[in-house]
């Protein structure tokens, strides 16, 4: 089984003053190539810490992080920087569009940062990737004229236009109704079939089930995997995945986690 992530007993502490916020707390976890996982939790729970040091976005206290073959942790920022923008593309909650620049200008923001010039065929496709989440024709509109859906969709493209391993998206419809909701489901499932990792941070759990797999985190810890199990905030113990719809016959294995 090949690897896209890998992380081993992975710590971060953010020092305030006096105080240590201890967010994540020995977390292990291996990432397949081609997974589809949901990461779950209550807030504060560690979830966006996870997403950050996993899209290299931060450095963690102690642990081993292995992202295509490099320990990120020996890294310099500029080889971060570069493993970074190659290997992953980030969708946020917020959108996190450039307000003044276009549709195609905020796709294309990921190449201002290559290795190398951008050339008329990136533009060429980025121009493609706007068309494959529907704004084809919506180019040189800017994030105010767009609707949350298609700023969205943007994010999305935006994400895919150094064409990366990984998508991390920190709930990526958080925002949305549901109607929009499933139409991104639909786009990231159509990436993950196409052979793309994704690791998405989530609240809800019909977002949630339609992942391959779900983690639940709290207090820092990976607290169980498997399918979440309705509104009373509980989860399964230990390592079993279950991706069936009869967990409500399991319920004794379910453990509260408020
Ligand atoms: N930059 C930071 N400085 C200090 N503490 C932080 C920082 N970022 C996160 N924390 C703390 O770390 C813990 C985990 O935060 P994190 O943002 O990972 O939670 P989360 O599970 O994503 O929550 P939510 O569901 O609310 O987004 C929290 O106690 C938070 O206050
Ligand atoms: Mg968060």
């Amino acid at each position: 089984m090949e690897l896209a992530a890998e992380i081993i007993d992975l710590h971060k502490y953010y020092f305030l003053g006096d105080n240590v916020v201890k967010a994540l707390n020995g977390v292990s976890l291996e990432i397949p190539k081609g997974d589809f996982v949901a990461i779950m939790g209550s807030s504060g729970s560690g979830k966006s810490t996870l997403l950050n040091l996993l899209g290299a976005l931060d450095r963690p206290t102690s642990g081993k992080y292995i992202l295509g073959g490099h320990d990120v942790s020996q890294l310099d920022d500029d080889e971060l920087s570069a493993i970074r923008n190659q290997m992953i593309g980030f969708i946020f909650q917020s959108y996190n569009l450039i307000a003044q620049y276009t549709v195609l200008e905020n796709i294309e923001v990921p190449l201002y940062y290559g290795v190398r010039p951008m050339n008329a065929a990136d533009r060429m496709k980025c121009r493609d990737l706007a068309n494959e989440v529907g704004l084809g024709d919506r180019l040189d509109h800017r994030p105010f004229q767009l609707s949350g859906g298609q700023q969205q969709r943007v994010a999305i493209a935006r994400a895919l236009a150094n064409d990366p391993e990984i998508i991390l998206a920190d709930e990526p419809t958080g925002n949305l109704d549901s109607t929009t909701e499933a139409e991104i489901m639909d786009t990231l499932r159509k990436l993950n079939e196409e052979g793309r990792t994704i690791i998405m941070v989530t609240h809800e759990n019909e977002i949630a089930r339609q992942a391959k797999r779900q983690i639940f985190m709290k207090d820092g810890v990976i607290a169980g995997t498997g399918i979440f199990p309705g509104p009373s905030a509980v989860a399964p113990v230990g390592g079993g995945v279950s991706n069936d719809d009869s967990e409500s016959d399991e319920a004794d294995e379910w453990v509260d986690l408020s």
